[in-house]
């Protein structure tokens, strides 16, 4: 049987896809290549959020064409994921060398469309259409592409697509819109991977806690999202509970609430703000404030004052001024988040955005990034000082990707920890000294492991 070899870019969402068409082409015999040299097939799935992106994935894919071609030249060649529902049929008339792109509602039929090209009975395939229930596609599992490979912590796609539409997004268009799936056949799924070793679950949408809303709807006053939240909490065996990403709008009183009285929920939220200016916030279409935000954080650290807190932002969305980007500078030093994603706005097709007057010219995009970069990261260097000395109890997830003789876990609130220890560690709790505090790692001191 051939051998394939996956190469992610973008998201969480997007290694858990890719992991999915891993587990179906292995499930049909096929071996996971060590790299592109030794594959039979190449995927690069790909993502639109920015341009830098889309380039690199096309770039590379150029650069493959032009290797495989002269020295390989059966290997089959494809793109995957938002670049190709976005694109389509364009790639392959820039690049003629693709046998495949699969759209993000066509995963489950990577399987049949090789066989097809390796068979001869199609040479190029190009398949991009909206099917309905690909929701529930994506549930295979394999151990690739994460961070740190590992079995002990897994994603769960409870959803996909979006239906809010900010205007710098390009997601609605590669995702389509919000189609959830069920809580039990999402239950089920992580009943199966607790079977199997897993003991944190991340459940992941482009924004849970919209789950469910057309679906499933409010119950008792509770929100779909939180509904299936108390439904995998109670999966036995099952010790953590995470999710990404949520959207400012959701986190109701009954979310915050929640942080409260499921312990599997761990103290850490990923939350979006974008800019700390209303203007901004209204361009974007976002449909919050700044004080809305806000009085969100303010809550949330009233329910746990040591929740950790991350979020991304945009600088440079048409129209920003000086006064806008000083808002979101002041926003970020009155929350003090322990990390955020800073991202130069970057225009998208077929975006409201990129239509907009008053783009930023890339000067000062440049400018803006770097200046909000480093008070975020001196902000994070302030928060993760604090933790040294401290004892944390972390999840062992696996060895260290920088240095396998290390192993490395996270704790609740979502810092990494680096450990001397045993693989027999990991799966477990443990307690760890930090002993040294590096950039957004902490490392802690395997002399009072507790090893019960
Ligand atoms: N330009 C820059 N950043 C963007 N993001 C989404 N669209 C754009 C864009 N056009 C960022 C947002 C989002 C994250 C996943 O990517 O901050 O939360």
């Amino acid at each position: 049987m051939p051998s394939v070899y996956i190469k992610t870019y973008g998201c969480q969402m997007n290694e858990r896809d890719s992991e999915a068409v891993a587990a179906q082409l292995v499930a049909k015999g096929y071996q996971l290549a060590k790299s592109e040299q030794q594959a039979d097939v190449i995927l690069l799935n790909t993502c639109s959020v920015r341009d830098q992106a889309e380039q690199k994935a096309f770039g590379k894919m150029s650069n493959l064409v032009a290797e495989t071609r002269r020295s390989r030249p059966n290997t089959v060649l494809g793109f995957m994921g938002c670049m190709a529902q976005s694109r389509g049929q364009e790639l392959i008339d820039k690049l003629p060398d693709v046998d495949l792109v699969l759209g993000t509602q066509k995963f489950h039929r990577a399987g049949e469309y090789l066989d097809q090209i390796f068979t001869g009975e199609r040479k190029q395939i190009c398949d991009t259409e909206e099917e309905k229930g690909s929701e529930s596609t994506i549930r295979d599992h394999i151990s690739i592409g994460k961070s740190v490979k590992n079995t002990v912590t897994a994603f769960v796609s409870i959803m996909q697509g979006c239906n809010q539409h900010c205007t710098f997004c390009i997601v609605p268009h590669t995702r389509g819109s919000e189609r959830s799936r069920p809580i039990d056949e999402i239950v089920q799924e992580c009943e199966e991977l607790v079977a199997s070793g897993t003991r944190e679950i991340t459940l992941l949408g482009q924004i849970v806690t919209s789950y469910g809303k057309r679906e499933i709807g409010i119950k008792n006053g509770k929100s779909a999202f939180v509904q299936l939240l108390e439904a995998v909490h109670e999966v036995k065996g099952l010790e953590r509970i995470r999710f990404t990403s949520p959207h400012p709008k959701g986190y109701g009183d009954d979310l915050i609430e929640a942080y409260g009285y499921l312990p599997k929920l761990c103290a850490s939220a990923h939350i979006p703000v974008q800019s700390g200016s209303n203007r901004m916030l209204k361009l974007m279409h976002r449909g919050y404030t700044r004080e809305r935000f806000l009085g969100i954080i303010e809550k949330l650290r009233n329910v746990n004052p040591n929740i950790g807190l991350t979020t991304d932002i945009i600088v440079a969305f048409p129209g920003e001024t000086d006064e806008d980007f000083e808002q979101t500078l002041s926003l970020v030093r009155e929350v003090r988040f322990d990390n955020a994603f800073v991202f130069k706005y970057s225009p998208r097709q077929d975006t409201p955005a990129a239509a907009m007057a008053d783009q930023v010219p890339v000067e000062i995009n440049e400018e803006r990034h770097a200046k909000l970069l480093k008070a975020v990261t001196d902000i994070g260097a302030e928060h993760y000082s604090q933790f040294m000395g401290q004892s944390v109890r972390i999840l062992v997830e696996g060895t260290s990707r920088r240095n396998e003789q290390r192993l490395q876990g996270r704790t609740s609130c979502n810092k990494i920890v680096v450990f001397e220890g045993n693989e027999r560690h990991i799966g477990q709790l443990i307690d760890l000294k930090v002993y040294r505090v590096g950039s957004f790692t902490l490392y802690g001191d395997p002399a009072i492991i507790n090893l019960d």
